[in-house]
């Protein structure tokens, strides 16, 4: 069925039984259509958002130019199950006089890797979910581990703020090749598309290389960058929550301009501990 689409707070308040949100910003593909067949059984209602939100992008970064792509979205939503399309216009999300009145600090989690490389983006994502949270008013969220500093500063915010949102994360989704699916896929040239598998290539080393410990995982993921001509924003080793890397579960991320897009990928790993046999920094 057609899914309804829904532009207003009164609208959504007639929602009834529990709902599940998944927050898009549109420019759909299969990663996304996934976020929403998970989300589907876990609720009645399934409500899709679709919201360029331009406080979470930068001067001189790609808001103007994101991809929207309404008719292809809305079919995708249909193939998922969604039941409601909320497409706020921006003036619903924020109202005039009210653009940078409040806004929720990430705090130190959010200065970190993308937060260090983009210093007010997380402010943006944040208050934007936090929105979307207030409006919708979710008893689940579902969020793509792709973003997986994004993942945990939405679960941080959910709990410290008392939210009362269950935020859910679910596997990244890759093409064939090993690149993670995303909206800024579609910038890449065709010589760019295959130098982009470099980042799914740089983590499968890592992981390969993790009972070394954490500098031989880095070494051997950057040494599969350089073989792509690929130069890291970063390439970090953490603890899964992002903190400091121990032995045991961790995290690898990998953040790397192809061309004009910069793709973000990440993986589970578990590390040994270094040559020297103890735990180094998390880098
Ligand atoms: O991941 C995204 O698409 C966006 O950051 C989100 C969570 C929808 C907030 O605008």
């Amino acid at each position: 069925m057609t899914p309804r689409v829904v532009r207003t707070a009164a609208e959504l308040r007639a929602l009834e039984g529990t709902i599940a949100l998944v927050p898009t910003m549109g420019a759909l593909h299969d990663g996304h259509v996934q976020l929403m067949k998970h989300a589907r059984p876990l609720a009645e209602t399934l409500v899709a958002s679709i919201f360029v939100n331009p406080t979470q992008f930068a001067a001189g970064e790609d808001f103007g130019e994101y991809p929207r792509t309404w008719d292809d979205d809305l079919q995708r939503c249909e193939e998922a199950g969604v039941d409601v399309v909320f497409a706020p216009e921006v003036a619903t999300m924020y109202p005039a006089g009210l653009v940078d009145q409040v806004t929720v600090d990430p705090g130190p989690l959010g200065s970190i890797l993308e937060g260090e490389q983009r210093p007010t983006h997380f402010r943006g994502v944040l208050t934007v979910v936090a929105k979307l949270f207030g409006l919708v008013r979710p008893d689940v969220a579902v969020f793509g581990e792709k973003d997986y500093q994004q993942l945990a500063l939405i679960r941080l915010m959910a709990d410290a703020l008392c939210l009362d949102v269950e935020v859910v994360g679910c596997p990244t989704v890759r093409e064939a090749d090993g690149l993670a699916m995303s909206s800024r896929n579609r910038y890449l040239t065709a010589d760019e598309r295959v130098r982009a598998v470099a980042l799914s290539q740089a983590l499968d080393a890592g992981v390969a290389a993790g009972s070394d410990g954490p500098e031989a995982v880095r070494a051997a993921a950057l040494a599969r960058l350089t073989d792509f001509g690929v130069v890291p924003d970063y390439v970090a080793v953490t603890s899964p929550d992002l903190g400091q890397a121990v032995p045991g579960a961790a995290r690898l991320l990998i953040a790397a301009r192809v061309g004009k897009p910069r793709l973000l990928d990440n993986r589970a790993l578990t590390l040994g501990p270094d040559a020297l046999g103890h735990a180094p920094e998390g880098s």
